[in-house]
């Protein structure tokens, strides 16, 4: 059942926060061929381009694509020699979430409290200059073979980091009004869920704010279990998955078949008007889980008053949950790769700060519409 757990968001407040986090600085993609990636999120996500690495800026190794739109950044990037341990991790995983990268105030401490605590680095606290100043960044792993990097850049003017050129669409761009990211979820392997809860606890002083069990997360066929850790001031949040045992394969089991192992599955992104941000998505070509029309028979009564036009919204195929401090919207794209791996979520909070519990087995049907049609039921 869904519950909040209140030593630990007791700790929350009490405990002084040796991890401070200002927000996320950006995410970080591997994809097979960047410069189409980003040519998607530009036209259909609306970000725009804001800076570039690659051989016209002496970087003969890897092109990176830095993509932004209101607080929200997304890095693409592809190897450009075969000897490039980008190339491992494409053939292995597909096009995935490499870097979940932090903001901190001290990037060289970050490393320090986390690694002192156990966690294993992946980059030392590196100072990288250039005319517009300095940026710190350090790394640690985390699930899978992905990658917290904090990024340390009160030092800097310059429009991404040192290695990058401010560069522009030469697009059209229309933002979509995506916000910031507001979680960020890990598919992790049958029995790790408590091992990683435990990293964001004790190696990085995150709380455990929700516990989803198999009972709220079941269907006929299939079942996951679920923790929601934050860090202290809830600007960053880790929904963590593992497959629990169902009739057939759950999707988190067919994720990590996919991706050969834990990795991110899915990234909330916010916007305040999901009618405008979801009707643009769908005019750009972009899929959508779809929930069957009868979803919205009983959902005024279901959730209450909403201030949004129910037909509207069923038109999108937004969906609609309520907690006790508000209601939200929310809605997920089909995997935007063509491995069944990484979605996003598009999500407006109306007060709420849950994550759609009323939703998952309307959701999780639908994916398992899509599993069927994809042989990996
Ligand atoms: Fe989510």
């Amino acid at each position: 059942m869904e519950r909040t757990v209140s030593k630990n968001q007791d700790k929350l407040v009490d405990a002084p926060d040796f991890l401070p986090l200002l927000g996320t600085d950006h995410v970080e993609i591997y994809c097979g061929n960047a410069k189409q990636s980003a040519f998607y999120y530009q036209s259909a996500f609306g970000f725009n381009l804001v800076a570039y690495s690659g051989l016209e800026t002496g970087n003969k190794e890897q092109t990176s694509y830095v993509l932004q739109q209101e607080k929200l950044r997304i890095v693409l990037t592809s190897a450009l020699t075969p000897e490039s341990p980008i190339n491992a991790h494409l053939a292995k995983h597909g096009d995935g979430v490499k870097y979940l990268a932090l903001w901190v105030d001290d990037a060289t401490q970050s490393w320090k409290e986390t690694t002192s605590r156990g966690a294993i680095s992946v980059l030392e606290p590196t100072v990288m200059k250039d005319e517009f100043g300095e940026v710190v960044v350090s790394a640690i792993q985390t699930y899978g073979d992905t990658v917290h990097k904090f990024v340390e850049r009160k030092n800097y003017t310059g429009a991404f980091m040192p290695g990058f050129i401010a560069k522009s669409s030469t697009m059209e761009v229309k933002p979509i009004g995506l916000q910031y990211i507001d979680h960020c979820v890990g598919n992790v392997e049958l029995g790790k869920m408590n091992h990683w809860v435990k990293f964001y606890e004790e190696v990085m002083g995150f709380g455990l704010l929700l516990t989803f069990d198999d009972k709220d997360i079941s269907t006929e066929y299939t079942a996951l279990m679920s923790k929601v850790v934050s860090n202290g001031n809830g600007y960053v949040k880790f929904p963590i998955n593992e497959p629990a045992k169902g009739r057939k394969k759950s999707q988190i089991e067919e994720y990590i078949d996919f991706y050969q192992g834990a990795g991110v599955q899915h990234i909330a992104v916010a916007t305040k008007d999901i009618i405008f941000t979801v009707g643009e998505l769908r005019k750009r070509g972009v899929d959508f889980l779809e929930v069957p029309a009868t979803y919205y028979d009983d959902l005024i009564d279901r959730v209450g008053e909403i201030k949004e036009d129910l037909e509207i919204l069923k038109d999108l195929n937004i969906l609609v949950d309520r907690d006790d401090e508000g209601y939200l919207l929310q809605i997920f794209t089909k995997p935007v790769q063509d491995r069944p791996t990484l979605f996003f979520e598009i999500i407006q909070r109306e007060g709420a700060q849950s994550f759609g519990k009323g939703n998952f087995k309307a959701l999780f049907e639908a994916i398992e519409r899509e599993q069927a049609s994809r042989g990996t039921l």
